[in-house]
């Protein structure tokens, strides 16, 4: 890495942001990892066997807590044996390249080796989140044609529910737990307890083979998978370098579950590209549990999200005080908006470190609008793009770059940057209408390509007079629940299912620390009368076949649903009570 300690100061890995603009090409990330043309592409071979073999095999990769006392230190040696374990495993059932592996397990460090193990493979690992409940499972299966599933005995329980229905899933393996107790069919996998795989003849993927598959929700319809190519490691290891700032003796911390693209992009490819040591927490938050990790860690570079540092606040300034917490240098913030206050307050509470937002997307890949180490934060903003990364805000209506400082429009990129996404799995149409001025048959790679393209993202903004870019909201209905999106559609379909339901609607509702909640507006079959059992009885049902993030906190029940003519539900009506907005034009609104 450029720019080391120079006579003990640290002059941060960007150094001059607008220099950086001036000068930039992606190549600069191959320099960075001192990677040549013709060289070896394959992200779980660059996070692991390149750094044993740059001589950092001894360096700690991981340092792992779990609940209780539980812990473990891993080198970067044992990424690359355990890596080249479950590469080699999977190659001997019959998993082949491009195949997708689902990873459904908590953050245990099976997850971390077997997630390379995949990607040596030229497998195509999909994670998901271990809290999800057997529905959304399912129904990201059955989209994706998952060929293996890799869990533990805590969470194989879902897979035994949904798995007669998944004539394609064909390997469930049980990597963690008691392997008497499986089912037939189940196969049971200890990478720790087997033999060490010294060797693995790694995939020969190109910069397009994908890597990665990422299920995200949208506004209408099950969510998408975003499938990303090897070739994103550029971006998420100069975007590592240049935000995150982590250095050879840095001990990193990203608190994101891989399950979503933060824990994957930052929570193991961009930082173990750079040698970096991680530390994983797997154990529920709480405030003191959070600090003691920082302070018994020594942790120096910090990744979290906005719902964890209001609720940190929410707990007082006075237990901060009782850490030591000054190892801390560096802390950034992604998943939603990240209010002045809990940047002013942090500044206050962490020595004059206020949180850096940045702003990206599971569909990116990789940061694109951040603020930098030595650029003046201004709180509330979410920085500039970085750098490389051509972005704008456009008109809500013609859809051309706004110049007017303060004006809201959404914000949008030029394609072409190396993790953009490649695809929404099987679905080029919703693929092509995230861009605009795209001819009617483009093909994916025509999209990601063009130039003079943009990508729009679905959020709007603004951007100041000094190109700060600051954040509106969504364009769309998505809930955005401490960070993680919901998908309307896929919270009503499961409400539906209940049996007392008729028709639902869920929306996004205000809250302090999460800012938005899942709430649902129900009508009720005949027979059945609103009551505190039946809500409750509600709530459980989206928890158990969802995940907890999409159980409604609030249950609204209604004679009738407000409806277009043409008989579709209304969201947007409802949300706006929900927020205290004006609702706008009704015209369009059913008399029904
Ligand atoms: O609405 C924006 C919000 O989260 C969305 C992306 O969510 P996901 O694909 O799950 O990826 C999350 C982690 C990269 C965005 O479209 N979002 C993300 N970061 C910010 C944000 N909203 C405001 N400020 C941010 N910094």
């Amino acid at each position: 890495m450029e720019n080391r300690r120079i006579g003990g100061v640290h002059l941060s890995n960007i150094g001059s942001y607008e220099e950086r603009i001036e000068d930039f090409n992606w190549d600069i990330a191959k320099d960075i990892l001192d990677w040549k043309d013709g060289e070896l592409l394959n992200i779980g071979a660059i996070c692991s066997d390149r750094i044993c073999s740059r001589g950092d095999g001894k360096k700690t990769a991981l340092i792992w807590e779990g609940f209780g006392d539980k812990n473990a230190r891993y080198t970067f040696d044992d990424l690359r044996v355990y890596s080249n374990g479950f590469a080699k495993f999977l190659s001997e059932q019959g998993i082949q390249p491009e195949d997708r592996v689902c990873i459904f397990m908590d953050k245990i460090p099976s997850l971390y080796f077997s997630f390379l193990g995949v990607l040596k493979l030229g497998a195509i690992a999909q994670p998901l989140f271990s809290a999800f409940g057997d529905e959304s499972l399912e129904v990201r299966l059955a989209s994706a044609g998952t060929r293996a599933i890799l869990t533990t005995r805590k969470h194989v329980r879902k897979v035994r529910k949904i798995k007669d229905r998944l004539p394609e899933l064909k390997k469930i393996i049980v990597v963690e737990g008691n392997p008497d107790r499986l089912k037939e069919g189940e196969i049971f996998f200890d990478v720790e307890n087997s033999p060490r795989v010294e060797e693995f003849d790694v995939y020969h993927s190109t910069p397009e083979t994908p890597s990665v598959l990422h299920y995200t929700s949208g506004t209408t319809g099950q969510p998408k998978g975003a499938l990303h190519v090897h070739n994103s490691i550029w971006a998420q290891a100069l975007t590592t370098s240049w935000v995150l700032d982590l250095l050879d003796d840095d001990i990193y911390w990203c608190t994101a579950d891989p399950g979503w693209v933060t824990g994957t992009s930052y929570g193991i490819i961009g930082p173990w590209a750079l040698g970096a040591t991680q530390c994983v927490l797997d154990s529920g938050f709480t405030s003191s549990r959070w600090y003691k990790f920082i302070q018994d860690n020594r942790i120096t570079v910090w990744y979290s999200a906005p719902t964890a540092i209001r609720a940190l606040m929410k707990d007082g300034n006075e237990l901060v005080s009782d850490f030591d917490l000054s190892s801390l240098r560096n802390l950034a913030s992604v998943g939603e908006p990240l209010n002045a206050e809990a940047v002013i307050w942090s500044g206050e509470v962490f020595d004059g470190l206020k949180f850096h937002d940045t702003f990206w997307q599971t569909e990116t890949g990789a940061m694109m609008i951040t603020n930098y180490p030595g650029m003046e934060i201004r709180p509330g903003s979410m920085g500039k793009p970085f750098p490389g990364i051509k972005a704008a805000v456009l008109d809500l209506a013609t859809h051309e770059p706004v110049d007017e400082a303060g004006k809201v429009g959404l914000i949008a990129f030029r394609p072409g940057w190396p993790s953009m996404f490649r695809q929404y799995w099987k679905q080029p149409d919703t693929y092509r209408s995230k861009f605009v001025g795209a001819s009617e048959n483009a093909m994916p790679d025509e999209l990601r390509t063009n130039p003079d393209l943009w990508y729009v993202s679905g959020d709007r903004a603004s951007i100041d007079k000094d190109g700060y870019y600051w954040f509106v909201g969504r364009d769309d209905d998505v809930i955005n629940t401490g960070g993680h999106l919901v998908g309307p559609f896929e919270i009503e379909s499961a409400l539906v299912e209940h049996e007392a339901i008729a028709e639902a609607a869920a929306v996004g509702k205000p809250d302090k620390v999460n800012m938005e909640v899942v709430k649902a507006f129900v009508t009720l079959k005949p027979g059945f009368e609103p009551s505190d059992d039946l809500e409750l009885d509600i709530m459980n049902f989206i928890r158990k076949r969802l995940s907890p993030l999409a159980m409604p906190q609030e249950i609204e029940y209604r004679d009738k649903l407000p409806k277009t003519r043409s008989g579709k539900i209304v969201r947007r009506y409802l949300r706006a009570i929900e927020w205290g907005e004006e609702v706008g034009d009704l015209s369009s609104l059913s008399d029904e």
